[in-house]
């Protein structure tokens, strides 16, 4: 970040000029700097939802919502998709840099080292009912996390490579266990010989009585969708792992909170509100019309699940490398799906609608990755853990460069104060 001593921003407050510095970022993004603003005015600013807020300064990711475009590290998310595994990406996400040999075959390592959860915590499934959301199972046993490895307690950043690593191997090792608890299946072990995706395949479905077999298709898939949700700057649980974090909490704590904040339906939870969506669709006739007269009805609080964003004001570039990877899953299982013919037309219908144009609503991140999800046998419940699973290398990448900022404070925002003013206190028997 460069501050432009040449421009400055005025703002003239009751009569007095303040001048506000300029700040810029690598990729030309101008922000005013507002931090002395209330010391030197006793202002603040109202930004409800920080729809024009800049939290912090970072490096990990770019994206420019006009244009359509996303970057981890300064590389086209399409490049990445179509190029890496998931594992680089992890470690792209981490370090900064992708991986040479050496350098991936110790990360592997590590994820390989730290795929198994205590034995202690496997209890732990036992006690939820089986109808029990698998995203609360999964913000639950990565909080408990700490209490089984808890060198990140003592000093944080000493564990990082070690502490990141379990988190991105057992989240893994945890969603597939909980999936299988929720079946009434016996658990199936991490198996090292099989990749990050694979493994987790293999756990997820394998059966003492019918093995999984692990096709090199379902993987690529599954892994180019980690990628695509590998990070994406201050969105909602990014923004939550920041916060929490800033006030010291631990790495599990964190990424809990971060967990917590994806499953609401406007943000990870999306992509399994999609899905029933579509199949209430499907149940009624396939008549998108009504849908899409719903979404548009502002006395209606139905919303097309899968469309719009706050940033994007073009199609999602990740939505697009998913519509593809959609066919092409699609095609290699050879099945066909009448909900994603259901998706076709409401895009379709949708994308020429005046109401959808106006508002730049296109489809999202998660328009697609449910029908692909299904097609890979993964029940819309765990949707959402899909996402968790890949958001977690940014949401730890995000935690660690708020924390070595040396302009990192607790994330405190201000308010505008506007219930009753001071009030005479009414004792009980007088009320
Ligand atoms: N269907 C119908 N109308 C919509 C939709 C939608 N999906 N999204 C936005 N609008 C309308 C909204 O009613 C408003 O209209 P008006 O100006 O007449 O009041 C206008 O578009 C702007 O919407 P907003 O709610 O002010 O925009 P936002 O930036 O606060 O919300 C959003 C962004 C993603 C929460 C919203 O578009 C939405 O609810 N989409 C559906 C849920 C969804 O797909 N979420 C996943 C987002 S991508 C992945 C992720 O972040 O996890």
């Amino acid at each position: 970040m460069k501050q432009d001593n040449t421009r400055t921003a005025q703002l003239t407050l009751e009569g007095n000029v303040y001048t506000l510095p300029i700040v810029e970022g690598t990729m030309g993004e101008k922000a005013i700097d507002i931090s002395t603003l209330l010391k030197e005015t006793g202002y603040i600013t109202l930004d409800t939802g920080y729809k024009n807020t800049g939290s912090c300064t970072s490096t990990i990711t770019y994206l420019d919502g006009k244009q359509g475009i996303l970057r981890y590290r300064g590389y086209d998310i399409e490049d990445l998709a179509n190029n890496c595994s998931f594992v680089e990406v992890c470690y792209l996400l981490l370090h900064g840099e992708l991986p040479d040999e050496e350098q991936l075959r110790s990360f592997k390592s590590l994820i390989e080292r730290f795929a198994l959860i205590h034995e202690d915590m496997i209890h732990f499934f036992d006690h939820f009912p089986s109808h029990a959301s698998p995203m609360s199972i999964l913000s639950v046993m990565v909080n408990s996390l700490c209490n089984y490895y808890p060198e990140m307690s003592n000093d944080p950043m000493e564990d990082f490579d070690i502490t990141s690593t379990r988190i991105i191997s057992k989240i893994r090792t945890i969603a597939a266990f909980s999936y299988k608890k929720s079946m009434g299946h016996p658990l199936v072990y991490p198996r090292n010989d099989l990749s990050y995706c694979g493994n987790f395949l293999n756990m997820m479905f394998d059966k003492s009585v019918r093995p999984y077999v692990v096709l090199p298709e379902v993987v690529a898939a599954l892994n180019k969708l980690l990628i695509l949700h590998g990070d994406h700057e201050q969105n909602c649980s990014t923004s939550t792992v920041r916060l929490v974090g800033s006030a010291g909490v631990n790495l599990y704590a964190s990424i809990a909170a971060g967990i917590n904040a994806l499953w609401g339906p406007l943000h990870g939870g999306a992509n399994e509100a999609v899905l029933e969506m579509l199949e209430t669709i499907y149940a009624d006739d396939s008549n998108f019309q009504k849908y899409i007269n719903k979404a548009k009805d502002r006395n209606d609080p139905f919303r097309l699940s899968g469309f719009g964003h706050r940033v994007y004001k073009t199609y999602d570039p990740r939505g697009k490398i998913i519509k593809k990877a959609c066919d092409e899953i699609m095609n290699v299982l050879d099945v066909s799906d009448p909900l994603l013919d259901i998706a076709y037309s409401l895009e379709e219908i949708a994308l020429k609608d005046e109401y959808f144009i106006e508002r730049n609503l296109f489809p999202n991140v998660d328009f697609y990755s449910g029908i692909i999800y299904r097609a890979l046998g993964i029940p819309t419940n765990m949707f959402t853990v899909m996402f968790a699973l890949g958001r977690v290398p940014g949401w730890i990448a995000q935690w660690k460069e708020m924390r070595e900022d040396p302009a990192t404070r607790i994330g405190r925002p201000r308010q505008i104060f506007i219930g009753e003013t001071a009030r005479e206190f009414v004792p009980l028997h007088n009320r």
